[in-house]
Formats: structure tokens, C-alpha cells, sequence
């Protein structure tokens, strides 16, 4: 039967079948070696118990790895920084990943207007599945970790929507909160109903998920290293499945923002300027660096009253003025944690410029990556310094004695979630 009317024109995939065989091949393979069912049966087997006496990551993946804090902390304080790592860091992907749902869906809205788009967009349903299963990985073993060692939350949290602020220790304010959450808003509205846009949201992620891929890569190495990965603890195996799941979402973001975005029509003068808004922002929040967490981005100053609950809890037992002074020496100084942490940010920049390399559409201050360039070891020594006697000045954080942080809503997650 004759199906060919007499249309206008549109973009269609199938007419470059180089790029929609990468898509099936990516998408095939995601689907064959899904890691969502020993995601969910690993979350479903961990009991901190099990693994509390062990390391969860390489050493150097500690959280304050190279700070006078590790420097003098005892074997199992030392341990239990290595577990801190992995709760911080997949605290931080949880956020992410987030918001990650949220936009593959209002993207493969603004895709599937167009004709034979339904591979990608089968392709990102299989990748926001996948996230879900990676989220309640990463939160059964926070909450469990933190509930034992701290009868309370510190890095982790409540579930929340897509619209927060991405960096959970981020250089912010209510204005700026509010600001971002309507930016993120008024992005998922257009993208949802612009091809380019949709596209353009994977370059996004795609350069997002590059300092991820980085991290993670190590991260995942400790299991398939592991001398004995039978008994290898729940945790390493969980970074392992997530980088493999994860793999497969870096190539789709590479093919869509890449490959797919040349088939459609090149961008009205708004679209440019939406998109290099967005990669603006990228290197806004990945501007800072954070000698307590290598591989983050996090704003130190917003870090501090999360440390110090740290070091005041039964697992350093610090006195109010014992954790001030460590926090002082790790946090003002520099350390090889510090410069550990700006080489991984320099490492990131660099890869982020190789991969925004050929777009034509992107500004030079993008591709320069200048802005997260401009940042420095002095820049941040500076700012620490200011942050740290302002922030004691006013004679410190919240509720400055352990007793004080135990009450309120420290309780929230005993008999809650953690199990
Ligand atoms: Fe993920
Ligand atoms: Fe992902």
C-alpha cells in the first residue's frame, strides 16, 4: 500500500542510518546488560554490619584523603572516611540523577515530535529506569551508614524533586535557589517542545557525566580488582554496576549532542543563546573544588557544618575547639588533598573542552571552559580564609555541641527509611 503524502518536509533519523545503527547498537546493549536487577538484589543484601570494618573505595578515595584530618586519624577512623566518601559522593549523584529523570523525559518530549525518533527515546526511558534503580542503591546504603554511625543525616536526605539546586553543598542563597529552580523550570517547558534544545540537554549531561565517568572509573576498579570479589563489600559492587550502566548513558549523550543534533536544522539565534546558557551554568557549579572530597565540586564554605558534625561525632569525639583547629588546618591550608582535588577539577575542565571541541554553536568562553579555569589553589586559600572567621566569628554553626545536633531533626531517620 502507498503510504507517501504529499507533507512538508521533516527531519527524520532514518534517513542517516550510520547514526540511528549507533543509537540501536548503544540501546541494545544497554538493554542486555542491564544492571538494574543485581543493583536492586545488591541494595536488597547490604547490612552495614556485613562491611563496616572495611574499605569501600581505593584509599585515596576518602573523604579529607590527604588533610591533616587523615593525616592523623586512626586505622578505623580511616575506614570509616573511606565509607564517608562513597555516602558524600553518591549523595551528590543522587541529586544529579535526579534531575537527570526529570530532563530525559521533558527531552524525549521534544524529540518524539519528530519523525523516527522513538529509538531515542525508548533509549532514554531505559536510562531514567536505570537511575531509579542506581537512586535507591545509593540511598539504602547512606541511609543505613549514617542512621549507625550518626543516628542522623549529614551528606544524605529526604527524597526531593528535580528543581533544587543540582550541587548539594553549593555557593547559594534563598535568591539564587529560587533563581535556579525557575531556570530549571522555564529549561524543561522549552525543551520539551524544541528539537534543538532536547538535543542540546545531552551535551549538558554529556559534560556533566564526564567528571562522573572520571571518578567512577576508579571507583569501579576497586571491585574488579578486588582479590576476593565474591566477598568484595556491597558497596564497591554497587559502583561497579552504576559505571556500567553509566557507560552506556555517556555514549548516548555523546551520540545525541554529537551525531543526532547535525540532522536537525542549525539553531535560531535563541536556541544559541539558551544553550551556551546552560553550559555556563555548567561551569558555574563546577567552579569550586573541595579538599574534603576529591572529584566533587562542592563550595567548602557550605561543607564546614557537615565536617564538623563529622569530627564531633563519636567517631573522632573531638572537642568543639579540637574540630575547629582541624577544620582550620584542613580547610585553610593547602594539603595533598587539596591539590589532589584541583588536579581532578583540571583533569574535568580539560576533558569537558575536548568534548565541546567541534560544536560550532558553543561560545568561545564555553569551549575555553574560562570561567571554571579562573578558579585556583590561592582563589580558594583566599576564600576559605574568609568563610572560615566569618563563619566562627559568629560563634559557628547550628546548635554547636553534639547533644544540640542529636535533637531536632537529627531523629528523622532513625525508624524512617534506614532499615
Ligand atoms: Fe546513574
Ligand atoms: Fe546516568
Amino acid at each position: 500500500m502507498n503510504t507517501t503524502f504529499n507533507e512538508p518536509k521533516q527531519n527524520t533519523l532514518l534517513e542517516n542510518p550510520k547514526i540511528y545503527r549507533k543509537l540501536q547498537i548503544n540501546h541494545t546493549r544497554n538493554k542486555q546488560q542491564d544492571h538494574t536487577q543485581l543493583l536492586d538484589e545488591a541494595a536488597a543484601a547490604f547490612k552495614y554490619e556485613d562491611c563496616k570494618d572495611v574499605y569501600w573505595n581505593p584509599e585515596e578515595f576518602s573523604l579529607l584523603y590527604g588533610t591533616p584530618v587523615w593525616e592523623q586519624a586512626s586505622q578505623s577512623q580511616k575506614v570509616i572516611l573511606n565509607q564517608l566518601y562513597w555516602v558524600a559522593y553518591y549523595s551528590q549523584i543522587i541529586s544529579a540523577e535526579i534531575a537527570t529523570i526529570f530532563f530525559n523525559q521533558t527531552s524525549a518530549a521534544g524529540l518524539y515530535a519528530q519523525e523516527d525518533f522513538r529509538l531515542v527515546c525508548d533509549m532514554l526511558d531505559l536510562e531514567s529506569a536505570q537511575e531509579r534503580a542506581h537512586i535507591n542503591a545509593f540511598q539504602t546504603v547512606s541511609n543505613q551508614v549514617e542512621a549507625a554511625l550518626f543516628g542522623k543525616r549529614i551528606f544524605s536526605y529526604t527524597m526531593r524533586g528535580p528543581f533544587n539546586e543540582t550541587m548539594i553543598f553549593a555557593d547559594t542563597n534563598t535568591f539564587k535557589r529560587w533563581w535556579k529552580k525557575l531556570q530549571l523550570q522555564t529549561f524543561g517547558l522549552l525543551s520539551s517542545d524544541n528539537t534543538f534544545l532536547a538535543c542540546q540537554y545531552f551535551t549538558v549531561r554529556g559534560v556533566r557525566t564526564l567528571n562522573g565517568k572520571l571518578v567512577q572509573h576508579k571507583l569501579s576498579n576497586y571491585y574488579q580488582k578486588h582479590p576476593d570479589q565474591e566477598n568484595a563489600p556491597i558497596p564497591a559492587n554497587i559502583s561497579y554496576y552504576h559505571f556500567m550502566d553509566e557507560s552506556f548513558h555517556f555514549n548516548s549523550s555523546t551520540i545525541i549532542s554529537h551525531d543526532v543534533i547535525e540532522c536537525l536544522k542549525p539553531p535560531t539565534a535563541f536556541e544559541k543563546l539558551v544553550a551556551n546558557l546552560g553550559l555556563r551554568g555548567c561551569q558555574k557549579d563546577h567552579y569550586h573544588f573541595s579538599a574534603a572530597i576529591n572529584g566533587i565540586f562542592w563550595y567548602d564554605p557550605a561543607l564546614y557544618s557537615a565536617i564538623y558534625q563529622v569530627l564531633r561525632s563519636p567517631v573522632f569525639n573531638m572537642s568543639d575547639i579540637e574540630a575547629k583547629e582541624m577544620m582550620r588546618l584542613s580547610f585553610t591550608q593547602e594539603s595533598e588533598g587539596l591539590h589532589r582535588s584541583y588536579q581532578t577539577h583540571t583533569e574535568a575542565m580539560e576533558s569537558y573542552k575536548v568534548y565541546l571541541d567541534k560544536l560550532n554553536y558553543v561560545w568561545q568562553s564555553n569551549k575555553q571552559m574560562s570561567l571554571m579555569a579562573s578558579n585556583s589553589i590561592p582563589k580558594y586559600l583566599e576564600t576559605q580564609k574568609k568563610a572560615f572567621s566569618s563563619s566562627f566569628d559568629e560563634s559557628s554553626f547550628p546548635g554547636s555541641t553534639w547533644e544540640c545536633l542529636q535533637s531536632g531533626s537529627a531523629t528523622s531517620i532513625i525508624g524512617g527509611r534506614a532499615s
